[in-house]
């Protein structure tokens, strides 16, 4: 069947329907998405890939009469139309689908059955937005939008399938609004954000897995029979599962082969499910986690779930990763340092945990405006009754979360006062914040020991002895705000670390009815939202991080509020190779905070050169987190090299287009990854030679995104090649340099 597409019209290119035959077609540079309401106003999933031209993929949907999969009522005698096995665009429970579904709803009478049926559709230009959730933002002439009505003939629950098509950036993203038209109140058991079904196609699953201080490691796996789930529990995205995942063709490999990501922009309890079936077809589903979760709307009431990104290559891995990186960089982070220069920092976490006043504060700045950096950062332990601990044997963390005003035993003076001095010396001032939590020993749990989540009659569960603030209360969320702006209005702060360190436990608001406990996980990930959107609203200008003990809740929803992300606790720079791989699939390397830090590092013990650390950290948002005081003058000397080669670098970090050249999980001799400008006049080819062996081979490393037929001038040997020699013939990696060695090229056209 053939529609028309009005290529000439560019408000209509991404969006068609074709009333004839009932089929939706998205389209974005790459990619061709399709769908058709058939039988019974039920809308059926066509096809997810390249760009098919002008056929309508009907024809993929062939339907038979299948054993023990019912037929609704009014297919009367036809045996052969079974929502069991037909690819759905979102389907619910109830209605002879045995497979995960969409959406399951409680009614009052008890049943929990919904049957979606199509109502209408509505295009518009611009894209959609969520209340009160981040998501993908974008002008009349960057995106458009489809709002299909679906409702439940029964109940009159709405179900807007909402669809957000980036042309350019080959991108559509995907949510869902539910909306209570009917006289009951309803009460939704689960609402996942999408469902996807394939056709026949046997995939590989990959996903970031890890532990705190390991995070985003990376997994392929075959998909099996059956229902495979990544997900997180725990309150936030957490550091075990990113919600990020990958599915693909067998044979997909970084430059080759189909491959689709699906980003959830959510921070909080999340799972992705896929099912692979018995007719070997695929249904992913992505959404909040339905682990003690529900959601009561009322008449009238409106609902809305994270959006889920989603993006389609057919050519392999490496160009997945830059439509995300690309897409994020431009439509999703709205921070005015998401291309600009950011300044460098140092950090005083790993110089001084606790144990510092606010004369080694300073000198740590002064040694920092010394080898040229920007920004001191003043961590944890500044406020309340931080204190290293009396008996010497660490850092006492047990007291003065939730109180957020100046320590004056260890800040003599005060803020205002050191942040003065420091500015003073040209350096701008940073700190650390961790707003979600208290602590027991704390002002604010005396006067408040009910604004903590608490189940009743059961014991706390502590961790990092800190207690999550019940922050699904405004007038929680306004207080501890109202502390942290009198901070930050009381001096100049131009950069604010976020942190979240403990995981959401004890999980029950004081302040919902029994009814509504199922809402508490969500309304907490909302109140994160909404305290950030106030921290960022009203500080247009600051540079803002987030940090979850390192990457624990590294995922789109932040990047909304935040350019970067503290991207792991872990500084060690061999350790930090495999978690920034595995992050960079689907993140911009600019959101990844990375630091340089001493040896042997604390978290590994590990020894590697000044160097090493500084070409690793710059795979990021480059700093420093040592006590600069005691770098040795050649040590300091090195580092205003590296300062310098970043500050240079820092553009294509920013906004180049960046390729993973090797895998760490294979190659066990050298990590190598490469950045290229978009005008691909520049490039850097960064790494780490792992280990060095007697006699060794000769490694030849491979360019990729070169201008084939342009010069490359090397610009430390002053050879030059061309792009295609680069790409195809190779360069040598140097040999004999011993382990861990750093690997540096820059070639620029000539
Ligand atoms: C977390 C962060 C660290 C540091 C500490 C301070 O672990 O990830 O960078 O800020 O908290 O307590």
């Amino acid at each position: 069947m053939i529609i028309s597409v009005f290529w000439g019209n560019k408000a209509m290119k991404s969006i068609n329907y074709n009333e004839k035959t009932k089929v939706f077609t998205l389209r974005t540079k790459n990619s061709m998405y399709q769908m058709q309401v058939v039988e019974y106003e039920t809308l059926v999933h066509l096809y997810y890939g390249a760009d098919i031209g002008d056929t309508e993929a009907s024809h993929r949907i062939v339907c038979l009469d299948r054993g023990f999969s019912g037929n609704p009522y009014e297919a009367g005698a036809d045996r052969t139309f079974s929502l069991d096995v037909l690819p759905q665009e979102y389907s619910g429970y109830g209605n002879g689908d045995y497979r995960i579904n969409g959406i399951e709803v409680g009614h009052e009478d008890g049943s929990d059955a919904v049957h979606l049926r199509y109502e209408s559709y509505r295009t518009s230009k611009g894209k959609y937005s969520l209340e009160g959730l981040p998501c993908m933002f974008g002008t009349e002439d960057e995106a458009e939008t489809l709002d299909i009505t679906l409702y439940d003939r029964i109940t009159d629950l709405k179900v807007h399938l909402l669809y957000g098509v980036f042309y350019d950036l080959d991108v559509i993203t995907r949510a869902v609004r539910l909306e209570n038209k009917g006289e009951d109140t309803v009460t939704i058991q689960r609402a996942m954000s999408m469902e996807m079904d394939y056709t026949n196609k046997h995939m590989d699953l990959i996903h970031f897995y890890g532990r705190h201080t390991m995070e985003r490691l990376t997994e392929r796996l075959p998909l099996h029979h059956g229902v495979q789930s990544v997900e997180s529990k725990r309150g936030m995205s957490s550091h075990q599962h990113n919600p990020f995942v990958i599915l693909c063709d067998k044979m997909t490999s970084e430059k080759h082969g189909d491959c689709f990501g699906f980003a959830l922009a959510y921070s909080g309890n999340y799972r992705c499910e896929i099912e692979v079936d018995q007719m070997e077809q695929t249904r992913l589903v992505m959404g909040i986690h339905p682990y003690h979760f529900s959601f009561r709307l009322n008449t009238g009431d409106v609902f809305e779930t994270p959006e889920v990104i989603m993006a389609y290559s057919d050519c392999g891995l490496g160009k997945l990763s830059r439509i995300y990186h690309d897409a994020y960089r431009s439509n999703l982070i709205r921070s005015k340092y998401v291309t600009s220069p950011r300044p460098i920092l140092v950090n005083n976490w790993e110089a001084t945990y606790f144990d510092f006043d606010e004369e080694k504060l300073f000198n740590i700045a002064k040694a920092a405006k010394d080898i040229g950096l920007d920004m001191f950062v003043l961590d944890d332990g500044w406020f309340g009754k931080r204190n290293t601990d009396d008996s010497g044997l660490g850092d006492d963390d047990n007291s003065g979360l939730g109180d957020w005003v100046v320590n004056e035993e260890k800040i003599k003076g005060g803020l205002p006062k050191l942040v003065k001095k420091i500015n003073g010396i040209g350096m701008k001032f940073g700190i650390w914040i961790e707003p979600e939590m208290v602590s027991e020993d704390s002002g604010l749990y005396r006067e408040h020991p009910d604004w903590v989540l608490k189940i009743p009659q059961r014991s706390l569960m502590r961790s990092r002895h800190q207690l999550n603030l019940d922050i699904t209360r405004k007038e929680v969320r306004d207080h501890v705000m109202k502390q942290i702006f009198r901070v930050l209005d009381s001096c100049k702060v131009d950069y604010v670390k976020w942190d979240m360190n403990r995981s959401v436990g004890n999980v029950y608001s004081a302040a919902l009815p029994s009814e509504r406990q199922g809402e508490v996980y969500h309304r907490y990930v909302l109140g994160v939202y909404e305290m950030m959107e106030q921290l960022v609203s009203r500080y247009p200008d600051l540079l803002f991080e987030n940090c979850c003990g390192g990457g624990g809740r590294f995922d789109a929803g932040m990047l909304y509020y935040s350019p970067q992300i503290w991207c792991s606790d872990n500084t060690d720079a061999i350790d930090r190779l495999k978690i920034q791989y595995g992050t960079s699939f689907g993140y911009p390397i600019s959101t990844m905070g990375a630091h340089v830090s001493v040896c042997p590092n604390h978290q590994t013990g590990r020894t590697t050169p000044f160097e090493t650390r500084a070409v690793v950290a710059s795979a990021g948002t480059f700093g420093y987190e040592l006590d600069l005081e005691h770098l040795s003058s050649e040590e300091k000397e090195m580092a205003r090299k590296q300062i310098s080669e970043y500050k240079e670098m820092e553009h294509l970090v920013q906004t180049g287009d960046y390729y993973r050249l090797s895998d760490p999980y294979r190659n066990h001799d050298y990590v190598v990854w490469q950045f290229v400008s978009k005008d691909k006049k520049e490039t850097v080819v960064n790494g780490v030679q792992l280990r060095n062996e007697a006699n060794p081979h000769i490694h030849l490393i491979y360019l990729e995104g070169l201008e084939p037929e342009a010069h490359y001038e090397d610009e430390k040997t002053g050879y030059v090649y061309t792009g295609a020699a680069l790409m195809k013939a190779g360069i040598p990696l140097p040999v004999g340099v011993g382990d861990y060695q750093p690997i540096q090229f820059k070639f620029r056209m000539s």
